[in-house]
């Protein structure tokens, strides 16, 4: 089999990200009738799938002139977007800015200031707790990240509205499932955050096969976009479940179905992924690949579900993800 990503000298790592493999979790699904197809996105050189989206904010702002040489970004992150804008920005000469709870694990904060970013922390509100970042949480960096751009003056990536969040995925993630499956996949299911993987690899995959079914991934007691009552906001699955009832970039068309996924389960296939498939990745990983193997016992039997694999486990030592 050729691999792509060996084969040519890239200009910066920035040319590296994307066509990540797609692999068959054929140990996960023994005794099951159906096939999972995880893309591994940790392998992207940022460890996860968010280094695409600041490829193509940073690209679509440079080309429609919202983003001008020698300007400040601003993000709010969870860690992952923030790390991706880290590596683009740093070739590509930009002050980078990444603003981020307090709730998340504290590797991410580091490795964005490894890779030349400026840091800010900011609290969480009282009552929450570390490793569970809420959607109150979530307003307080909001604001941070609102001041910074009025008094820098500065370019606000913005990955809950910014269309290049859904282009990164509409035109790369979904079109290399597709081609990586020989359009052999019958369904896919995504943890949503922002929504825009979501969002655009449905459009992606619809587009080509409007058979293909589209799950959104919630966690248990927080699944607002499914219309359930939020009971526990405060779960475990770090980089989305953020009880939005609405999200800019997500078109409830797109959706065939919604999952829930307790931290517990989250938990536990994401610990399985990596010690029966040798594939590491974190919270949302391991919720992911849980609905897909949920599907493929309900109304996904016999069929391809394809997951993404969000970012790498090694983002989450710190936290109780290893035993
Ligand atoms: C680890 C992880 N999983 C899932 C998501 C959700 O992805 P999206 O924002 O595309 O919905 C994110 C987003 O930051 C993330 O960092």
């Amino acid at each position: 089999m050729t691999k792509p990503r060996v084969k040519k000298i890239f200009a910066s790592v920035v040319d590296a990200i994307g066509e990540t493999p797609l692999v068959e979790l054929s140990r996960l699904t023994r005794g099951l009738d159906g096939r999972i197809l995880a893309k591994l996105e940790y392998l992207n050189p940022g460890s996860s799938k968010k280094d695409r989206i600041a490829r193509q904010i940073i690209e679509d702002a440079e080309a429609d002139g919202s983003l001008t040489p020698g300007q400040t970004v601003v993000e709010l992150t969870s860690g992952n977007t923030g790390t991706g804008l880290a590596i683009v920005c740093s070739v590509k000469d930009y002050r980078f800015v990444a603003v981020i709870s307090k709730g998340n694990s504290p590797e991410r904060a580091r490795m964005m200031a490894a890779l030349g970013a400026e840091v800010v922390l900011v609290d969480q509100c009282p009552g929450s707790q570390p490793g569970r970042v809420s959607g109150a949480d979530l307003e307080r960096v909001e604001q941070e990240a609102q001041r910074i751009v009025r008094e820098r003056g500065a370019f606000r990536a913005d990955q809950f509205n910014a269309r290049g969040n859904f282009r990164a995925h509409y035109l790369h993630t979904g079109p290399e499932l597709l081609r990586q499956s020989g359009g052999a996949i019958d369904a896919f299911c995504d943890f949503v955050g922002t929504g825009g993987t979501f969002a655009g690899c449905a459009a992606a995959l619809k587009e080509t096969n409007p058979a293909i079914r589209c799950f959104v991934v919630e966690p248990a007691g927080a699944a607002v976009l499914a219309g359930q009552a939020a009971t526990r906001p405060g779960h475990r699955i770090q980089g989305g479940g953020y009880v939005m009832p609405s999200l800019p970039l997500l078109k409830l068309a797109q959706v065939d179905g919604y999952i829930q996924i307790s931290d517990e389960d989250a938990m536990a296939t994401a610990r399985r992924l990596a010690k029966e498939e040798g594939i590491f990745g974190g919270f949302s990983s391991g919720a992911n690949v849980a609905a897909a193997l949920e599907l493929l016992r309900t109304s996904c039997r016999g069929k391809t579900v394809a997951a993404i694999i969000c970012d790498s486990g090694m983002k989450y030592l710190s936290t109780d993800l290893v035993e």
